[in-house]
């Protein structure tokens, strides 16, 4: 018999997005370095780009009607910076300020809750030729943004997320050059790394100075469980390694005002100048945290790269960006950082799959895959909400297809399936399994 397991009542399901990936609108926005990241070439696949990507700027109305057929209570999305401050600081293009007083209004008529991301990687590249995130002002100048953005939309919006991934940004952007701005320097994306937690310290005051009762702030970090490959102390050790790296670098900071001692004495000469203040003022006291999880990592010593590890590649199932399925680590990750940070709520601010889709004949999509991935990452968020954890929110990674980064359109992890020549929307079958999720408030197994 079907086991169905039950979402508390009030419980946040929605989908996530961010600007530049499905955004386009390139003439009426300031260049970003994702901008100059897809000119670069070799770095981003086929030199896609995010000029068009999903036109969701002239199409957002349409956007937001299908997240209404899919019942929906809540929608992420991010706020392209360079769209309302072209110069990354000082005079507000109106038009780019406009169009999410537009977005959130509509949404709003919708019965849809925005939850609002600030930094979603696309930094003005003006900021970036005056050192990007390596320079202590570009938190200041984040700071003056947010706060242009909680004066035009504070007295609607509740919800914000200063930051999505900071670890990506810094150590993906900056050590392994896969992403903008592609540099390669553990000393850079160490700095980098601590100006994004600074920014957030001081954009969370502002972001509530400007809003009422029931504005709420949280951070949205990605996690990466890690396992060890086996039981010996090396490979213990190792994935100990990979989570104070990963999960402990940037969550320490956030809800215990230091840095991991372990890491510290790891990264030696490379660590970034920390100023008196600035731990006290990374901890400030936030309302969420925002949970990223798609896949775990198996961990085993082995002498050489970063920290003496290596992640192997277990036997299981695999998405299209050959990342492991593996739904047990989420419920684990929800336990261990209820137990061990003691959040005041957590939310699921992405979570989905990317496998290679095919438009039927009659535009249907067919992914079973990605249902029972989400069924099986739900059945997981539940068993953690039972088990304890504050879980109050799911939203799924993602609304529809989009720019993915390094791997431009080539990668699809939307419900909604977009056909890029045409720009048509097409609801894939996950979407109508999501749909009918909602409406139940639970999963069946
Ligand atoms: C996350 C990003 C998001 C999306 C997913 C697949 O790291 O936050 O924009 O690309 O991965």
């Amino acid at each position: 018999m079907a086991e169905r397991l039950a979402f508390p009542e009030g419980f946040v399901w929605g989908t996530a997005t961010a600007s530049f990936q499905i955004e386009g609108g390139r003439d009426e926005r300031g260049t970003c370095i994702w901008d100059d990241f897809c000119d670069w070439t070799g770095k981003v696949f086929q030199g896609h780009n995010g000029d068009i990507a999903d036109d969701h700027y002239h199409r957002y109305r349409e956007d937001v009607a299908l997240m209404k057929e899919l019942g929906g209570a809540a929608y992420r999305f991010s706020i392209s910076w360079p769209r309302v401050l072209p110069e990354g600081h000082g005079a507000v293009n109106p038009n780019g300020l406009d169009f999410y007083n537009r977005l959130v209004d509509e949404l709003l008529e919708n019965g849809i809750t925005p939850y609002v991301t600030l930094y979603h990687w696309d930094l003005p590249s003006a900021l970036q030729r005056m050192g990007g995130w390596a320079a202590r002002d570009t938190a200041s100048r984040f700071a003056d943004y947010c706060e242009v953005m909680a004066r035009a939309l504070g007295d609607r919006v509740k919800d914000w997320i200063t930051h999505n991934e900071p670890w990506v940004v810094a150590f993906i952007g900056n050590l392994q050059g896969r992403h903008a701005p592609g540099w390669e320097d553990l000393g850079l994306a160490l700095q980098i790394g601590h100006h994004l937690l600074l920014s957030h310290g001081l954009a969370v005051p502002i972001l509530r100075q400007h809003g009422d009762a029931d504005t709420r702030v949280g951070i949205t970090l990605n996690f990466s469980p890690a396992y060890p490959a086996s039981d010996s102390a090396e490979d213990v050790a190792a994935a100990r390694r990979h989570d104070g790296y990963t999960n402990r670098w940037f969550m320490d900071p956030l809800y215990k005002g230091s840095y991991p001692a372990d890491l510290v004495e790891a990264w030696g000469a490379a660590m970034p100048q920390v100023s008196a203040d600035d731990l006290a003022q990374i901890a400030v006291p936030i309302d969420f945290l925002g949970v990223n999880y798609y896949s775990r990592a198996v961990v085993k010593h082995q002498p050489g790269g970063l920290l003496d590890y290596a992640t192997t590649k277990p036997e299981g199932e695999y998405t299209h960006m050959e990342w492991e399925v593996f739904p047990k680590a989420l419920e684990d990750l929800l336990l261990r950082l209820s137990s061990d940070y003691a959040p005041q709520a957590l939310y699921i601010t992405e979570n989905g799959c990317a496998y290679p889709d095919t438009l039927t004949a009659e535009g249907k999509v067919h992914d079973p895959k990605r249902i029972e991935y989400l069924r099986q990452h739900l059945a997981a968020s539940q068993r953690a909400i039972t088990l304890g954890a504050p879980l109050q929110g799911y939203f799924a990674w993602s609304l529809m297809d989009n720019f993915e980064w390094g791997y431009g359109y080539s990668r699809r992890f939307g419900l909604i399936y977009v056909d890029y020549e045409t720009m048509k929307r097409h609801p894939k079958d996950s979407f109508y399994a999501y749909q009918s999720i909602i409406a139940e408030n639970a999963v069946e197994l």
